[in-house]
């Protein structure tokens, strides 16, 4: 008979502990922290990305999470050839070069407006790593017809409406084994549809900056 209010007591003590857990899960969610600089060319990159933040000489620029999975993944994939279509000031552009800095790689990428190109080409000089850019102005749906292969790493951040464009002529670019990124993926379903409906794509989307899908091109 004693057992009923033992049994109700450890219930309470359970449930109690269970929701401190919860509660404590919520008060510290797993962040990414600040990049620490191994090298001087590092440190010259991430100050540069600092001071852009700091000045606000960014437009519609991925949030740093954002910029470091950038770097991350292209660092991971040792990509040689990485590809972005839009430029803008540069600021996701530098995150890529800090993988390209140890792979030995180099990026092209697009941009329409001239301004926005200019100030990337500036932002890239200051950080010393303008000879691992190239900037193609122009509209990227064009210019991507001069686009060699293959490609090891894509980033697609322009024009929301062109996303399903920029896959379709970056695919056959693309090495077996290569990844295809693109950013606010909330704001393109048709291109979600496509990159999680294919036998050929793997994807996953990472979601602690503003929404990153990571498409594989299976080999
Ligand atoms: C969201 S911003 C890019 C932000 C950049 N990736 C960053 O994180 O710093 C989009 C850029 O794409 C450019 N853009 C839009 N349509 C384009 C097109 N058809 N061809 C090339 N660039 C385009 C815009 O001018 C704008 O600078």
């Amino acid at each position: 008979m004693k057992r009923i209010p033992v049994l109700i007591a450890v219930s309470f003590l359970l449930v109690g502990s269970w929701t401190q857990c919860q509660q404590r899960a919520a008060e510290k969610p797993y962040r990414s922290a600040a990049s620490l600089p191994q090298t001087e060319a590092e440190k010259q990159v991430l100050t540069v990305l600092d001071n852009m933040v700091k000045s606000h000489e960014t437009y519609l620029s991925v949030p740093g999470e954002d910029g470091k999975a950038l770097r991350l993944l292209a660092e991971a994939k040792g990509a040689k050839n990485v590809v972005e279509i839009g430029t803008s000031t540069g600021y996701s552009g530098l995150w890529i070069c800090l993988a390209l800095q140890r792979t030995g790689g180099h990026l092209t990428t697009y941009e329409i407006d001239h301004q926005r190109a200019t100030m990337a080409r500036e932002h890239f000089k200051k950080a010393g790593i303008d000879h691992l850019v190239t900037i193609i102005e122009g509209d990227a749906h064009q210019q991507l017809s001069k686009q060699r292969g293959p490609i090891d790493v894509a980033f697609i951040d322009a024009d929301k409406g062109g996303y399903v464009d920029y896959l379709n002529k970056l695919l056959p670019l693309m090495q077996p084994g290569g990844l295809i990124l693109a950013h606010n993926i909330e704001m393109v379903p048709d291109y979600v549809k496509v990159v999680t409906s294919s036998a050929d794509l793997e994807t996953i989307f990472y979601m602690e900056g503003a929404g990153l899908s990571v498409t594989l091109k299976k080999r």
